[in-house]
């Protein structure tokens, strides 16, 4: 914890975008103002740091973006940042700027990258936001909430045209190594099978699970398939199809329509949230600390936890979408 309050900071959007980055840019450099301190937005995330890419944001200038999908800093995946000496470079660039603290809104390789920054003596608030929500250290990452009902809109849809068929869907969701979206999309949709990296099963089990909804009398077959999960996709299509479970068999790669649109109302709130709370403990003398939603509360965790440990889907909501699934 440091005394003295930042007269300039800087806030990022890093990694892959989510939709609620907006909201939380706006929430950070409103906070800010309304405590006379000065915010500096880094276009392309550490990209833009280590390139000394700096603007002033003030709070006309995040005017009209609660809505927005995608960032307005823009961003990127910088593989340079991993590198010390890019790092050095990077604040070099900041004390150049007068830019005192800094605020780093993103997933996973953000938040360590945070992290490095923080223990070369930088003053670094982290905010999570990953579609993902593989994020330890908080319930819900910024943009988690609205894949969700991405997901949820396009599934209903998929099952309409299933049911007309007779089809089995394999429908792949985003998530990395994590099986988060896939369970919760399971449960929400009212899938008759989830398939997450978290529980590995064979095509043969797959196959038989198929062939017993068919049995039952199932009008059609959803199948969310999380895109890190042990069986790929197309590999089930194919074995599905050759083994003739009942169903026909079609595949819907969900991609990046996952990453995109306005957010919900749940997620500007969230995004809102965390962005004052994250600019209030920054300029409170707070660092080396992601901000996170633990219950209804927003409350602070240390990065060297959060970056120490990755989340996985919660089993109980895997049961729970396997039994609603009979
Ligand atoms: O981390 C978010 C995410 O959308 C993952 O779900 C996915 O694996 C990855 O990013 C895709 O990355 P890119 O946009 O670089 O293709």
């Amino acid at each position: 914890m440091l005394n003295e309050k930042p007269a300039t900071i800087g806030v990022m959007t890093s990694g892959g975008d989510s939709p609620g980055m907006n909201p939380c840019i706006r929430a950070v450099v409103r906070t800010a103002s309304a405590n006379n301190v000065q915010v500096l937005g880094i276009m392309d995330g550490y990209e833009g740091l280590i390139n000394a890419e700096f603007r002033p944001l003030g709070v006309r200038d995040v005017g009209g973006i609660l809505q927005r999908g995608g960032t307005i800093l823009q961003t990127q995946r910088s593989l340079r940042f991993h590198e010390k000496r890019y790092q050095r470079e990077a604040i070099r660039n900041m004390n150049s700027a007068g830019m005192d603290g800094l605020i780093v809104i993103g997933g996973e390789g953000s938040l360590k990258g945070a992290h490095a920054l923080a223990e070369q003596d930088v003053r670094v608030v982290a905010v999570p936001a990953s579609i993902d929500n593989d994020i330890w250290g908080t319930n819900m990452a910024i943009g988690v909430d609205t894949a969700m009902n991405t997901i949820m809109e396009a599934v209903d849809k998929l099952r309409d045209t299933a049911s007309s068929h007779s089809r089995a869907f394999l429908i792949e969701t985003m998530g990395r190594g994590c099986g988060y979206l896939a369970v919760m999309a399971g449960i929400v949709c009212g899938a008759e099978m989830v398939l997450i990296p978290e529980v590995p099963v064979t095509v043969e089990e797959v196959a038989k699970a198929v062939d017993e909804a068919y049995m039952r009398g199932k009008k059609h077959c959803i199948i969310i398939v999380a895109e890190g999960a042990s069986v790929k996709v197309s590999d089930l299509a194919k074995a599905l199809d050759d083994m003739d479970v009942g169903f026909t068999t079609r595949v819907t790669i969900l991609g990046h329509i996952q990453r995109g649109g306005s957010p919900t109302a749940f997620e500007r709130m969230l995004a809102s949230r965390l962005g004052i709370k994250a600019a209030e403990a920054l300029l409170a003398g707070e660092s080396d600390v992601m901000v996170g939603l633990h219950g209804r509360d927003i409350e602070l965790v240390s990065l060297a936890d959060v970056t120490a440990k990755s989340r996985q889907a919660s089993m109980l909501y895997y049961e729970m979408a396997r039994m609603l699934a009979r």
